[in-house]
């Protein structure tokens, strides 16, 4: 990652949870706080879908700790929580798929998961509660670009879940004063988003595949639009959102994109060029649950904590697959 610098306060004062901080985005959001002087960064995380290895490079760092803990264990959320400044919650079972076939596990983690995190966040007086939320909360709302204010049917038991987490946030803001900000993510990709698994993300997927010279496989046409963001883009929008300061920006919501969407076949196009791959994809049936399209406005957070992406799709799509070549 870039040596960017988001923030202007001066981190060394304060302490950081984050929750999920072995996944794909979490990892990046410990590694930005860590590089400029955070003095305590934590880590809960029970592993289930994330890796001890992107925590390695942190290990020696005396400002590191990592609990292997359960955020649905209010305990083990109130042992995270103490002494804690500012909770950066990433910790989710992801996947819309995933959540089709096992409802109850992604309900019990990214519902109650959650509500157990905000309570144990304001019983220890967290300064403030940033969370992931999710494109997905759009549902069956077909207008193009996406604004905050306009979302639809939730399309399966995940985007529930992130719906849920909105409205619990808002609340807490409103009946306790609780400094909450939620980021709705829209398909962020880049190093360390894991290939594996039956629920694993397109583009750590296709480029694995593609760098092996297997088959890669889409669902549907291919004409699905995503607004693909490179993770730097929502490091950037984390740190901003977390110390802007704006009274404003409590209890809501942002979209957090890149501001631009490409289709499924532009994608393969796209990454065909960067690892010289010629084989044509399979195309299977559509997946249940998957929106058509998909376009984030990004104003609102540009207004409220000037968040702007500076790495583009392409570029984004190189670095990755630089990563992935050396991984
Ligand atoms: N990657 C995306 O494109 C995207 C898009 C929209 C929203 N999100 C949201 O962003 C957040 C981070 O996603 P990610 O892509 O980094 O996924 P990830 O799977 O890489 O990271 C999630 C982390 O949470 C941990 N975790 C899961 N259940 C837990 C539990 N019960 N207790 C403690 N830790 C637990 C996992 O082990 C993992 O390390 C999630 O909330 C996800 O729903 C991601």
């Amino acid at each position: 990652m870039a040596e960017n610098k988001f923030h202007s306060v001066d981190l060394s004062s304060f302490s950081f949870l984050v929750t999920g901080g072995a996944g794909f985005i979490g990892s990046h959001i410990t590694d930005y706080l860590l590089k400029h002087g955070a003095r305590l960064v934590r880590v809960i995380d029970n592993l289930v879908t994330g890796f001890e290895i992107n925590l390695e490079s942190f290990s020696g760092n005396k400002s590191f700790e990592f609990f292997k803990g359960d955020i649905s264990n209010p305990d083990d959320c109130k042992n995270a929580c103490s002494g804690i400044d500012f909770v950066f919650h990433q910790a989710a079972l992801g996947s819309v798929s995933r959540s089709i076939e096992y409802p109850l596990s992604t309900h019990q983690t990214n519902s109650t998961g959650f509500i157990n995190m905000l309570v144990a966040a304001r019983d220890s007086g967290a300064k403030k509660f940033l969370f992931a939320s999710s494109s997905s909360v759009y549902g069956d709302e077909e207008t193009l670009p996406k604004k905050e204010s306009k979302t639809g049917n939730p399309l399966s038991p995940y985007a529930v879940t992130k719906v849920t987490n909105e409205l619990y946030a808002a609340n807490f803001f409103r009946t306790y004063g609780m400094k909450t900000i939620g980021l709705r993510y829209f398909n962020i990709f880049g190093p360390r988003q894991s290939p594996g698994g039956p629920y694993a993300a397109v583009i750590p997927l296709f480029i694995e595949a593609m760098l092996s010279g297997k088959e890669i496989f889409i669902d549907g046409d291919g004409n699905q639009t995503r607004d693909f963001t490179y993770i730097e883009n929502a490091v950037q929008a984390n740190i901003k959102a977390m110390f802007a300061d704006n009274p404003q920006s409590y209890g809501k919501v942002f979209n957090i994109a890149a501001g631009r969407n490409i289709n499924l076949n532009q994608l393969v196009q796209l990454l065909g060029k960067i690892t010289s791959y010629t084989k044509s994809p399979v195309h299977r049936p559509p997946r249940k649950g998957d929106i058509r399209n998909s376009l984030a406005d990004i104003s609102l957070a540009e207004n409220h904590f000037s968040y702007k992406p500076e790495t583009s799709v392409e570029e984004g799509l190189k670095k990755t697959v630089e990563w992935f070549r050396n991984k």
